[in-house]
């Protein structure tokens, strides 16, 4: 689909369905949805004093124009109460209209920039958010599906305005919308792949080709590089596999080359069994997701590749399979990372924080600072804060505010969660420094507590997106599956990292 900003009157305009909007409780629209309802005599005031439009978020209306107008139908689209207006609601509404206008066949469509000039909404932050939500709301992952679907696609989205002084701004913002929304599904088309097409081998392609198109360096530390580095913690993971593991590096380099490069760091295991701890059979197959975490580091390099920002960034995504077999890492096997510390195995289903373990040191050793890792590390996360949020797990406050920050500008949801120092009791072993499960309670924060054990001083956030990495049914600008979540954030981190 192509998202244009063009000038003009939208009840000109000869498509399939024009998209206009309607505050809560308001009883007389101005702005085009006034211009609509005069053309069509009156009928979406008659509507809302009827009590059939009342505004309310995400409601969609559909009436057809029956000539009255040049567009052959109209939505009406529910925006919420004006004071309550954020870019999360439009991105929500424009996902719920264009994905009914495709259930109706609707193939060029209009709309306006929902909620500009509202509360903090400017035209060019109200064009990103229609853009994502337009872009993000009709992603469908068909590519395995030998038939045609049975919905056709909206081809055109025009973002329609009558000033033609806000027409840069809004350019500037599909942009910058598309921008976002093509990384998001990159994300979401990298971890919606079965495990058997996004092996390590395949994620590392990936990220060459975004490096490529892009502009930036990447390198694929092989197996043996790992073992010459001395990745035990990573390399332990692999044994059950017969893929080989890749640990992928991506460089862009915007900003001063004297400043230490910010890094982000994703968890990539493209297929999670649990190992010899295999995990019950019951869904196992979302564990090909089990690499959301990493897709959202190359997706989110891709995004900064185009928007080309003054800093450094550096990515590294540990990738392997979690498998059992005769070769497979076993529970009570001891284990040493690249620091040296060593690791009792209690479970090899606790296998994210030991690849981790290892990209973190080499994080450090490169010298990147400050470091962000995302990671669907813990049911215990997605028990604790739900499908729709994240955990943020810190040792640097300033960093975590950030990030929250980007979050909310996103509108993907990030909770801090503690990480009170007793809590590292938990991962003590008797045997080795560490072990790599500390049981049942608490268990997101004692998985934050193992990798701040190989951040050292290095300013630090986790990121643990088990719970929203993956989407039960369309939801607003989700769309079951794959949910790309953190891509938008980590850009958005970046953008506006100092
Ligand atoms: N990949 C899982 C966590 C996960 C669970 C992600 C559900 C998405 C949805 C992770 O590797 C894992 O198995 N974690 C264990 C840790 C435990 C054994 C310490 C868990 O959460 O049970
Ligand atoms: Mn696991
Ligand atoms: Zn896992």
């Amino acid at each position: 689909m192509e998202v244009k900003v063009v000038s003009g009157d939208i009840t000109g305009l000869p498509l399939s369905a024009i998209i206009v909007n309607l505050f809560e409780g308001v009883k007389n629209p101005g702005g085009a949805t006034a211009a609509v309802d005069k053309a069509l005599g009156g009928l979406i005031t008659q509507l809302i004093a009827e009590g059939e439009i009342k505004g309310k978020r995400n409601e969609i209306t559909l009436i057809h124009s029956m000539g009255k107008i040049a567009p052959e139908r109209v939505v009406v689209a529910g925006l919420e109460k004006e004071e309550e207006i954020t870019l999360s609601v439009i991105r929500g509404v424009t996902a719920e209209a264009c994905r009914f206008l495709r259930r109706v066949g609707a193939t060029q469509v209009a709309t306006i920039a929902h909620g500009a000039g509202v509360g903090g909404i400017d035209a060019e932050k109200s064009a990103q958010a229609v853009t994502e939500g337009a872009m993000l709301g009709l992603y469908t992952f068909r590519k395995h599906q030998t038939k045609e679907a049975e919905e056709g696609e909206i081809e055109q989205l025009l973002i329609v305005e009558r000033d033609e002084e806000k027409l840069a701004a809004l350019e500037r913002g599909c942009a910058g919308g598309r921008i976002m929304a093509e990384a998001t599904n990159l994300a979401r088309d990298m971890a919606n792949e079965p495990a058997n097409y996004m092996t390590p081998t395949h994620m590392a392609e990936v990220a060459q080709r975004v490096a490529d198109e892009w502009g930036f360096e990447c390198r694929i530390l092989e197996q043996a590089d790992m073992e010459r580095l001395g990745m035990g913690a990573l390399l332990s993971v692999a044994r059950g596999s017969r893929q080989p593991p890749k640990l992928i590096l991506l460089s862009y380099k915007g900003g001063d080359p004297a400043k230490s490069p910010l890094g982000l760091v994703g968890k990539g295991i493209t297929f999670d069994s649990g190992g010899i701890s295999i995990k019950p059979s019951e869904g196992l197959g979302d564990m090909k997701g089990d690499m959301a975490g990493g897709a959202a580091v190359i997706a989110a390099m891709r995004a900064i590749g185009e928007l080309r920002p003054k800093v450094n960034v550096t990515a590294l995504v540990p990738a392997t399979e979690n498998l059992p077999d005769g070769a497979a890492l076993k529970p009570g096997d001891i284990v040493q990372a690249s620091n040296g510390k060593t690791i009792e195995v209690v479970t090899t289903d606790a296998e994210g924080r030991l690849i981790l373990a290892d990209a973190l040191c080499y994080a450090l050793k490169l010298g990147l600072s400050p470091v962000v890792d995302v990671a669907t590390l813990t049911g215990a996360c997605h028990i604790a804060l739900g499908d729709l949020c994240t955990g943020a797990f810190g040792n640097n406050q300033e960093l975590v505010d950030s990030v929250i920050k980007a979050g909310e500008e996103a509108g993907e949801y990030i909770w801090q969660m503690p990480m009170y120092e007793e809590y590292k009791e938990q991962n003590k072993s008797d045997i080795a420094d560490i072990k790599n499960s500390a049981g049942r309670w608490g268990g997101a924060i004692t998985g934050a507590q193992f990798l701040a054990e190989f951040v050292e001083e290095t300013p630090w956030v986790h990121l643990d997106i088990a719970g929203p990495s993956h989407a039960e049914k369309d939801r607003t600008y989700l769309v079951k599956g794959a949910t790309g979540v953190a891509v938008r954030t980590l850009a958005n981190l970046i953008l506006t990292y100092k």
